[in-house]
Formats: structure tokens, sequence, C-alpha cells
């Protein structure tokens, strides 16, 4: 890979400036790596040497580079994303799995282990119900969606790793059957403003649905807090993301509904991200 580097520095580097300014871009070296490896991966010649003398191999190299350039996401291009302790199928139709969210993966394993039931609320890749299914696997897991393609990709993840989960479509509760001892749920937070703010690659690839949450970011969080309560078993947790400025609105918000113990806990960065309901504290 070093090797490539090089030659990329000498052959390819000053093209891909002029073309990066072209496309308004700031192409990140590793961003490069991966694509290297991404065409290495899919073409019959995997040695680095060869790079710049197999046509095949540089077609291929050339198509992903387009789409970069054209702000597409990287995990959109090479068609997975690491999350957790794992690699998850994504494409145009599921948010790319974030690092903030594995939070609520940790919370979840700071509870008591045992048989317990738990809902994934707007699962997109399944990157919640997944990692939870593979570190408890005896587990009960639910995963639900509104988007029918997303449902897709997290079967898809699912399989992959061999966890059984429950899909179910649904727009947020309306489908949903029974109670559970944890309802995890990363909805779209987004507000008006911030959406606009977001860089053009989100905008134009990541699915809309997943990120936007009405004038105020507030929409969704509105219809699940409606409901939540009827789907938690006694002593139930839920545990949402929030964005990291919402913490005082979504607080209002469950007391709103009643809620009395509400806890947010804050990511690496100091910021709150997660809330955590108890449904016997009202
Ligand atoms: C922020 S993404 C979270 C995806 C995944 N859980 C993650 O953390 O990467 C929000 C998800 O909620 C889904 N969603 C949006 N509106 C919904 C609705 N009304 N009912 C159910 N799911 C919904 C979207 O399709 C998307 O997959």
């Amino acid at each position: 890979m070093q090797k490539i580097l090089i030659m990329l520095d000498n052959k390819f580097l000053k093209h891909l400036k002029k073309k990066s300014k072209l496309s308004n871009f700031v192409f990140d070296k590793r961003d490069l790596e991966k694509l290297i490896k991404y065409s290495l991966e899919s073409s019959k010649n995997k040695d680095f040497i060869n790079f710049f003398y197999d046509p095949y191999l540089l077609k291929i190299f050339n198509f992903a580079l387009r789409r970069r350039l054209s702000h597409e996401p990287i995990s959109q291009i090479i068609g997975f994303r690491n999350f957790w302790k794992s690699v998850f199928y994504v494409d145009n139709h599921v948010l790319d799995p974030r690092p903030e969210t594995e939070l609520i993966i940790e919370k979840v394993l700071e509870l008591p282990s045992k048989n317990l039931s738990l809902l994934d609320l707007g699962t997109g890749s399944g990157c919640l119900a997944i990692s939870i299914a593979l570190e408890r696997p005896h587990f009960q897991i639910n995963a639900s969606d509104i988007c029918i393609d997303a449902i897709k990709i997290a079967k898809l993840n699912a399989k992959k790793y061999n966890t059984r989960i429950n899909f179910i479509k649904s727009d947020w509760f309306d489908n949903i059957i029974g109670n559970f001892d944890i309802i995890v749920c990363n909805p779209p937070y987004i507000s008006k403003n911030e959406y606009m703010k977001l860089s053009l690659g989100i905008r134009r690839f990541e699915p809309k649905i997943a990120l936007y949450g009405g004038l105020k970011g507030l929409d969704s969080y509105r219809k699940i807090i409606n409901n939540i309560f009827c789907y938690l078993k006694p002593n139930g947790l839920a545990f949402l993301e929030i964005g990291y400025n919402q913490k005082k609105d979504i607080c209002k918000l469950f007391k709103d509904y009643g809620f009395d113990k509400i806890e947010f806990f804050k990511d690496l960065t100091g910021k709150y991200r997660i809330v955590c309901v108890k449904k016997d504290a009202i």
C-alpha cells in the first residue's frame, strides 16, 4: 500500500488535486487508500505493482474516484462501514452507522445479562440490533423500520453475522406487538437549520428520512415518546440518541409525557448524546 501511495504521489496526486479543486472537494489520503484497496479487491489483479498497468483495475479505480469526487460517502462506494466490532453492508437507503451511536450499546451491555427482550426502533443497517445480538445472543431481539429497503440491508447484515432478529416494517410503533425490557432508538433528530448546513455528501447521498426531524428536530421524538410507555415492560428501559444540543428540549418532552426519571449520558467529547428513561419511574 505504501508503494502505491508513493506512486500516487508522483503520478496522480497533482491530477487529483486539480480534479478535487474543480469539484470543490477536499480529498483525504485515507479515503484514497480505501478506494485503492476496494479496486484491488474488485479486480482479479491483486498485485500493487501492476496497479497502473491493468486497464480493468484502473477503470474500477477511476469510477470509484469519480463517485467520491461527486461527494458520495466512501462507505457507499466500497459498500460497508465499521461499527462497534463488526462490518456492516450499507447503501443509500440506510444511514452510515456513526461512532456516537455505539454509546447505546455500551449502556445496554452495562445491564445485568439476563434473558431480555429488546426492540430496535428505526434499525437502518441493523447496526444496533445486530451488535447487541452478537454481544447478548440470548436476548430476544426485534428491529423495525419504515423503509423496506433499509430492512433488506439489515436482513443481509443479520444473515452475514448469523444473528436471529425479528424484523418488522412499521411506522414507529404502528405494527409493533407486545412489550419489551429494552427499547433502543437512534431517531432522525436534525433540525431544518442544521439539515441545510450538513455537507453536500450527506444531503445528496444519505436518506433524508433517516436524518431530518422536522423544524426543531423533535418530530420523531414526539411520536416515539407518545407511545413508548405502552411498549415497555415494568422496569423497562429506553435508550435514545439525541442531538448534541437537544438535552433541554428532550428532557422537557419526556417530562411533558409524564416521565420522571430521565438520565443523560455524555459521549467522549463531553456532549450529552444518549437519554435513558425507565418505565417505573412514572
Ligand atoms: C438515524 S437513522 C438510525 C439508523 C440506525 N439505527 C443507526 O443508528 O445507524 C433513523 C432510522 O429511522 C428510520 N425511520 C424514519 N422514520 C421512521 C418512522 N416513521 N418509523 C420507523 N422508522 C423510521 C429511518 O428509515 C432510519 O433507518
